[in-house]
């Protein structure tokens, strides 16, 4: 297999030999102690890349530590049992779980000791990624823990092998209605995430139909036990999306009822079952009284006894209830204005901050409506300080190009991280509420939606593997910057050609804004093809029920969520953000038609119209769109044949996309303002 495959575990061959002789003085032995499954992993990676890159197997050693070079890991305990010498300087005491230390000097051992098996395996591939990367191994002394607890990949795939939103092709999981049975594929997706760090993964849609109901039940589950087995050996615990209304539709009772005693029952029991064939398993996802799946609010009761009820059940086990705030009404009028999805989710689980079990945690989505190129952060991140939270982001790109543009979403993650609630005064960021450092809540991470299907190259667009890498390692520590990650991928995937590096990552870094630049303006969202959600159709959601308004008419657009004339929305967020929302001077552009109904001649900050921004933004989008083909034609050379002919032919493209999106909204605007282009441009 090749066209991207093997993503970013791409070992090549040294072919400088003065470099590879140095790597091999290092490398040429290994032992890695211990015998779980994890382990065994981590030894065969290690000694399989080695050969790779330095052309001969390494040998495995058994000795106690004494060596005197070579490459020597385990667990803290490990070492110990054995009594092997750890060197004074290492500082293990405090090193959290899954975090690792990498130790050497310019001559001896390369020492990497973990408080866990999983922080084993990434310090291995830790240490490869320098080898691949072309970096010193010398002297190190690298110390990395993950800052989040939970670092998860969420998979939409059904089990008839569609995937929801997917862009990639079928699903890795399942196919006719059964999980797969050949599970190589399964496992090379799991080494890729598990070289990231990510240790958990839900593999199927939250939108549980009648056969995924199925999946918790004894015909299927030794198969989910082969799939859980595969991710375990990557240290990634697996999880299911469950359908809330199961002891009906699979266990015979008339009512779902949360607080009946006969439904929790059933729970339980069915977390007994579950966990004879799978004992790692993670635990439920739920989307509950959210676009016609069923919940708790069916008997009148809320969301804590929906969670609570189920979190008693896995409780025993140690499971955990990941239980979406994704819940809005969808059945909306759109000439009633009182009605805000944005306020949804802080209106229905701001009040319940406290009630949940400590095995549950609350799965926020970055924005308050839903994953559009640009939104405020959710309010409910730092409005909640005394329950588990899960930041929910979307690799998959249902809304920023479906994979058929290039937009690398690193940068707009990172702003939602950065973005700072006040809520306990200053530098009391998303990332810090997510993780559960804020409020010293026990659970914590990012959970994202994946862009991955049996597509060759994994994600449709080539370049869109960034999306996958960039989420996990920002799961594993949010304060990694959105260009060193574009280009550690970026020297990972394509190699060690510096001025390819330098293109493809620029290209990437300017990717968000190339593509907020042709579709929906200044925050404002949607704009798209109803259903599929794919090309411009400026009112295709504006009739509909789904509350995804613009309210453009011939006076104006945007929506009005302040509190002293709107739906009170920007109420939700503490002082000063509030403030700054509500605030039409203060209002960031970028978020204005998000917060503010304006009318066309209203000055942006930038000293530009609304209109004249909508026209200018959309011409410049369009040939910024249009250049990309033009960049990566530069470094034609430098990529593998069929990955320039993939990205190529989805730049062309994306570039006569644009233009339709520029069109269709220039002409939209124009004509419902009748205010003309001050540089005379063609607008049909
Ligand atoms: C979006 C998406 C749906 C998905 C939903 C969710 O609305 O279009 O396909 O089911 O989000 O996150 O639950």
């Amino acid at each position: 297999r090749n066209g991207g495959y093997e993503g970013w575990l791409r070992y090549t061959h040294i072919e400088d030999a003065y470099k590879r002789e140095a790597y091999s003085v290092r490398c040429s032995q290994l032992q890695i102690m211990g015998e779980s499954p994890v382990i065994h992993t981590a030894r065969t990676e290690l000694a399989a890349a080695l050969d790779t890159m330095l052309g001969a197997k390494p040998r495995e050693m058994n000795g106690t530590g004494g060596e005197s070079f070579g490459i020597i890991g385990g667990t803290i305990d490990s070492f110990t049992r054995c009594e092997a010498r750890i060197p004074e300087d290492c500082h293990l005491d405090e090193l959290g779980e899954d975090g690792y230390v990498i130790q050497a000097e310019e001559t001896g051992p390369i020492w990497l000791f973990a408080a866990s098996d999983n922080g084993v395996l990434y310090a291995v591939y830790h240490l490869l990624r320098l080898l691949q990367t072309d970096q010193p191994i010398g002297k190190l002394s690298i110390r990395e823990t993950p800052v989040n607890g939970l670092r998860m990949l969420d998979h939409w795939d059904n089990m008839d092998g569609t995937i929801e939103r997917g862009y990639a092709g079928n699903s890795i999981f399942f196919r006719d209605n059964r999980i797969v049975a050949d599970r190589d594929r399964i496992r090379d997706y799991a080494r890729l995430l598990a070289s990231v760090g990510i240790n958990a993964v839900a593999i199927n849609n939250v939108n549980v139909h009648r056969e995924e109901t199925k999946l918790i039940t004894e015909p299927l589950l030794p198969d989910v036990a082969k799939v859980a087995d595969v991710f375990g050996a990557y240290g990634i615990r697996l999880y299911l999306s469950v359908n809330f209304a199961s002891p009906i539709e699979i266990g015979g009772l008339d009512t779902a009822d949360p607080l009946h005693p006969d439904v929790s029952a059933w729970w339980r029991a069915k977390a007994k079952d579950i966990y004879r064939y799978v004992p790692t398993f993670g635990g439920y996802v739920v989307k509950a009284d959210s676009e016609f799946r069923p919940g708790p609010f069916t008997y009148g009761r809320n969301h804590a006894d929906g969670a609570n009820m189920l979190a008693d059940a896995l409780a025993p086990f140690g499971g955990h209830v990941i239980w979406r705030c994704f819940v809005y009404n969808c059945l909306q009028d759109w000439r009633d204005r009182s009605t805000d999805r944005a306020r949804a989710a802080y209106d229905h689980f701001k009040p319940l901050d406290g009630q949940f079990r400590d095995n549950v945690l609350l799965q926020i989505k970055n924005g308050p409506m839903d994953f559009q190129v640009r939104e405020p952060v959710s309010p409910l991140f730092g409005g909640l300080s005394r329950t588990n939270q899960l930041l929910e982001l979307q690799i998959t790109q249902e809304y920023t190009g479906q994979q058929r543009h290039l937009c690398y979403l690193v940068p707009q993650w990172k702003e939602a991280l950065d973005f700072d609630t006040f809520a306990r005064g200053e530098g009391s960021t998303v990332a810090s509420a997510a993780s559960g450092a804020l409020f010293g809540t026990k659970l914590g991470g990012m959970a994202a939606v994946s862009n991955v299907g049996d597509d060759s190259c994994w994600t449709g667009h080539p370049l869109a593997q960034a999306n996958l890498f960039g989420f996990a390692r920002l799961a594993w520590n949010p304060a990694l910057g959105a260009e060193e990650i574009a280009a550690e991928w970026t020297a990972m995937t394509f190699g060690a050609d510096p001025e390819a590096q330098r293109v493809i990552t620029d290209m990437l870094l300017d990717s968000l804004t190339i593509y907020e630049s042709y579709t929906a303006p200044l925050g404002v969202g949607w704009m798209v093809n109803p259903g599929h959600h794919y090309g411009p159709n400026v009112d295709g959601y504006e009739y509909s029920k789904w509350g995804t308004y613009h309210f453009a008419d011939c006076n104006g657009i945007g929506v009005d969520r302040t509190v002293r004339s709107g739906t009170g929305y920007t109420g939700q967020y503490a002082l000063p953000q509030y403030e700054r929302y509500e605030s039409l001077e203060q209002c960031p552009d970028e978020l204005l038609l998000f917060f503010h109904h304006v009318p066309y001649t209203h000055k942006l900050k930038s000293g530009k119209t609304v209109i004249q921004h909508i026209y200018d933004t959309r011409f410049e989008g369009t040939e910024r769109a249009a250049m990309l083909v033009t960049r990566w034609d530069s470094i034609k050379r430098s990529i593998d044949a069929e990955i320039y002919r993939l990205v190529r032919e989805r730049l062309v493209q994306q570039a006569e996309h644009a233009k339709e999106w520029r069109d269709v909204l220039n002409t939209y605007f124009c004509r419902k303002s009748g205010i003309a282009d001050e540089l005379g441009r063609t607008i049909y």
